[in-house]
């Protein structure tokens, strides 16, 4: 990709960090250059799916190189349109910047966990750590930005993640219960002049009076988040700056008022990048700081970020203490529609097995994991995903719901071609190729692939596109920062 060279006041503003980087000329070179589009392949997806994912990428023009240091990471050579890819819409994979993997990286989720993401919106780190928790137990997406929060709900439904429910509390609130999470990610609102070869005004030279601001949020969120955070778990600190001051100096901050917080080292093998920084503009910083993780552009081709593993020391125990999981639901609505879906799509006994139903506002179906347990003072906005409309005559199976079922259903579904497919999700009516259904609301596939519903009429034959409106204008989900 050609180099598009960088604007004289975001040379001037990066060269503050001449005496951090090894080779200024080459750091100024490479925050000039476009960003390579990376992302992950959805490992939620069941093996049939996930199998057949490597197929429809080519189709869509895809083509990619797996990343060295992050698992199922991916680097697409050709990059068309995610609005239309079919497997990206079928939620195979999903786009996140390279150096916005790293947070995630660091704080390594692990099944069964209560994972709080501090300023979660719009999303992509969320989503990483739900998937990394194989869409199991227990993630709190919280932003004080409610409105950010639609994005998140969108990608989750996506990629059929039932893990997570969505806050809109200021990160520094008190009304956090302490103590009450495995580990917490504080992917903190900066600067964002580490997102440069995004958006070169990105660099533009913040104010000291302004990056003083940010810092003191900083500092507040990342304490609240080491009292959040039970003895022994962990709390990954991260931003897209490239400032000593949002960074290091912050962390410095938290350690000299917290005690009993250690900075930890996580290896990761095959990626390159920077120690912490531990002395700037005159200032000796704790030594162990150099365990942070700096990703500089010149050194990974990728953007910048930071991000440090922090342990709150105290007695550890393997995980929090969390209720038993949920019952199933005594609610007999939900269990009708369960049982009205396992007729109708010839669902295997046991489908809803770990999965718990509630329903919103007489409207919808959501589901959750049975071991999905915020346990919060304060009111959930969302929580896992919208199964079915229940408002009309017969429940609908949603397009989240039938990308989420998958392939255990056996009946009542249509199959297109690729061409179809494309019609299917501008919202026109087509006649599948091939149906198992009768008259009503089926799941439809491109070839094997679910990526929708339609209302299937055996009659004429003819498929009504189902496909939301909302999910019509599915682009690429932009970084936020800020
Ligand atoms: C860098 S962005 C987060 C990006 C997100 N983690 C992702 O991967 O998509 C920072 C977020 O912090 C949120 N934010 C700012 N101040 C906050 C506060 N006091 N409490 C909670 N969230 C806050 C902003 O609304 C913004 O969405």
């Amino acid at each position: 990709m050609a180099n598009r060279p960088l604007p004289a006041s975001a040379t001037r503003a990066l060269s503050r960090y001449a005496p951090l980087v090894d080779d200024l000329e080459a750091f100024l070179a490479a925050c000039g250059r476009p960003l390579p589009v990376c992302g992950w392949m959805n490992p939620s997806r069941s093996e049939k799916e996930h199998r057949a994912s490597w197929e429809p990428m080519a189709p869509d023009g895809i083509r990619y190189r797996t990343l060295p240091w992050r698992p199922a990471g991916i680097r697409l050579d050709t990059v068309p349109s995610m609005a239309e890819s079919i497997a990206y819409r079928a939620g195979l994979f999903h786009i996140q910047e390279e150096a916005s993997l790293l947070p995630v990286a660091m704080l390594a989720p692990q099944k069964g966990e209560r994972i709080l993401d501090l300023c979660a919106a719009p999303g992509n780190k969320t989503a990483e750590i739900a998937s990394a928790m194989g869409g199991r137990g227990t993630v709190v997406a919280n932003d004080r930005a409610a409105s950010r929060l639609g994005v998140l709900q969108t990608t989750l439904d996506r990629l059929g993640l039932p893990n997570v429910s969505a806050t809109a509390l200021d990160g520094r609130s008190p009304l956090w219960p302490s103590d009450s999470f495995d580990a917490v990610l504080v992917d903190a609102p900066c600067s964002c002049d580490a997102t440069v070869r995004k958006s070169p005004r990105a660099a533009a030279a913040t104010s000291e009076s302004e990056r003083q601001k940010i810092a003191t949020m900083q500092l507040d969120l990342l304490l609240n988040a080491l009292r959040i955070v039970r003895p022994g778990g962990r709390v990954v600190y991260a931003t897209c700056s490239f400032a000593p001051e949002e960074n290091e100096l912050v962390v410095a901050g938290a350690l000299d008022h917290i005690p009993g917080i250690r900075v930890q080292p996580r290896a990761l093998p095959g990626l390159n990048h920077g120690p912490g920084v531990t002395h700037w503009k005159g200032v000796s910083l704790p030594g162990s700081l150099a365990h942070a993780v700096r990703l500089w552009p010149h050194l990974s081709d990728s953007g910048g970020f930071f991000a440090v593993l922090l342990i709150k020391e105290g007695p550890a125990a393997a995980t929090l203490e969390t209720p038993d999981r949920l019952p199933p639901s005594e609610n007999p609505q939900v269990a009708s529609v369960m049982s009205f879906f396992e007729e109708l799509y010839g669902l295997p006994d046991g489908w809803t097995d770990s999965l718990r139903g509630c329903i919103r506002a007489s409207k919808g179906l959501d589901v959750v994991r049975v071991d999905h347990t915020p346990n919060l003072p304060f009111d959930v906005i969302s929580r896992g995903l919208c199964l079915a409309r229940v408002n009309g005559r017969v429940p609908k199976l949603t397009t989240q719901g039938s990308l989420f079922l998958g392939s255990r259903i056996t009946h009542q579904f249509v199959t297109l071609d690729r061409s179809q497919t494309v019609r299917f999700m501008k919202g026109e009516a087509v006649t599948p190729s091939a149906a198992h259904a009768v008259f009503g609301y089926v799941q439809v596939r491109c070839h094997d692939l679910p990526v929708g519903v339609g209302l299937y009429d055996p009659s004429r034959g003819i498929l009504e596109s189902q496909y939301p409106g909302s999910w019509g204008g599915l682009g690429r989900p932009r970084e936020a920062c800020g």
